[in-house]
């Protein structure tokens, strides 16, 4: 028997006496909520909760305009739908985000260009957005990943001088501020989930952000089968009707999002600047300490990086600094030591298993041109190969929420098993 826990000795942390906070959070106002909801009869279709919800976002996230929908694979979908893009379009998305950021966009009929990120923030590198711009180049989408934030400054600048759009892909950002601006605000449209692992959950959800009245008309419109918004109640008591275009609906689906989701979503808002900051709080004490160990390096924080939100806790391993022992054995002995899930980054999208446009010609094979475009192995992304394979280790959000006693202990695992990693060799 060795000391490390992976080799049955004593973990870090007893998670049976001494558990982790728990995810998702939820009380009786909750509770009190979705019964509200039950009761009502009202379970969707553009109900009090949404509107309420959808108010209180714009607001907290200080845009003009929140329309929330059915998840935030749809939310990019709708984005790049009313910002027209489709056939014989292309959209730069980092290599490294979720399958649905590029997947997004092949189901618009547009061209994912999947484009490399940088090696200390694992955010889209805007150098490489750069080389990657060609007359057919209509939008960018920079994904806010973890808990690190694209360089928002740089994109922007790319945007406005190659006039393309910005889509941010907030989806691990709620509340995560860019020189004071927060994700969501930045570009033309925010993307957010609302899936059971992010930071603000409804089990699954998600919302679009604008300041566009002409955008937020057309994704209201296009998360309602294509229905025009409609009028509030004191136009149509003017006897305007109930939409502001009759006979001028657009072609779309059912895309909404339930009560329910909307009524959790609402509890879930009033708390979570207080988890953020205490995540936050939590986040820089126990980087510090990870900056002290060899092999161990934090992920950078930019100073423009106001506030931080975490989807997860990552951070960057150095194999040759931890005494040679691989990133995957690592990463299993750290989840034995602290009783919770450690893994690697999301797989790079040029090989990943969740993105194979090609699995679907009924659909995607529109010719052979867009068929060989949309194929992601043509694209070359080595640093984020780097970081799936040898560096990253991400553990949930969730372990942030306790108290610097507990960063400590997540420090002192890391140390013991640098101090015993001859029992991994
Ligand atoms: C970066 C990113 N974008 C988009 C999504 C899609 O969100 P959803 O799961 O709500 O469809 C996710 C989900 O994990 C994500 O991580």
């Amino acid at each position: 028997m060795g000391k490390l826990a992976m080799n049955g000795g004593t973990p870090s942390r007893d998670v049976k006496k001494n558990p982790w906070p728990a995810w998702p959070v939820w009380d009786r106002n909750d509770e009190k909520a979705l019964l509200e909801v039950l009761h009502s009869g009202v379970w969707s279709y553009n109900g009090p909760k949404e509107k309420e919800f959808d108010r209180m976002f714009a607001e907290f996230t200080g845009v003009k305009y929140a329309v929330s929908a059915a998840n935030g694979t749809v939310t990019l979908q709708l984005a790049l739908e009313a910002l027209g893009i489709g056939y014989g379009d292309e959209v730069i998305v980092p290599g490294l985000t979720w399958q649905a950021t590029a997947a997004s966009v092949i189901d618009v009929n547009a061209v994912p260009v999947l484009v490399d990120v940088l090696e200390d923030t694992w955010c889209i590198d805007p150098a490489e957005v750069e080389k990657a711009i060609t007359p057919r180049t209509k939008a960018i989408i920079p994904v806010h990943l973890y808990g690190s934030f694209a360089d928002m400054d740089a994109i922007l600048k790319i945007a406005q001088k190659h006039n393309l759009y910005v889509i941010e892909d907030s989806a691990h950002k709620h509340g995560g501020e860019w020189n004071g601006k927060k994700a969501g605000s930045i570009g033309d449209i925010g993307s957010f989930s609302f899936q059971l692992s992010k930071h603000l959950t409804a089990g699954e959800g998600g919302v679009m952000t604008t300041n566009s009245k002409e955008l937020a008309d057309k994704l209201d419109a296009l998360r309602n089968c294509g229905r025009r918004p409609e009028k509030e109640e004191e136009d149509v008591d003017k006897g305007a009707g109930h939409y502001s275009d009759e006979g001028n609906f657009i072609q779309s689906g059912n895309y909404r999002i339930t009560e329910f989701q909307a009524a959790l979503l609402i509890e879930g808002l009033k708390r979570m600047p207080e988890q953020n900051r205490i995540r936050d709080d939590n986040a820089r004490y126990l980087n510090a300490l990870l900056d002290e160990m060899p092999g161990i390096l934090s992920m950078h924080r930019d100073p423009r990086e106001t506030k931080e939100a975490y989807f997860n806790f990552s951070f960057r391993y150095d194999r040759e600094g931890f005494k040679g022992l691989p990133v995957d054995k690592f990463r299993e002995a750290l989840a034995a030591e602290l009783g919770v899930d450690v893994e690697a980054s999301y797989e790079p999208l040029n090989q990943c298993s969740l993105y194979v446009p090609l699995t679907k010609p009924s659909r995607y094979r529109i010719n052979e041109e867009h068929w060989r475009a949309i194929d992601p192995s043509r694209f070359s992304l080595p640093v984020c190969e780097r970081i799936f394979n040898e560096q990253s280790v991400c553990t949930h959000h969730k372990i942030l929420l306790g108290d610097k006693k507990d960063m400590d202990m997540i420090a002192e695992a890391i140390r013991k098993i640098y101090d015993n990693v001859e029992e991994l060799m």
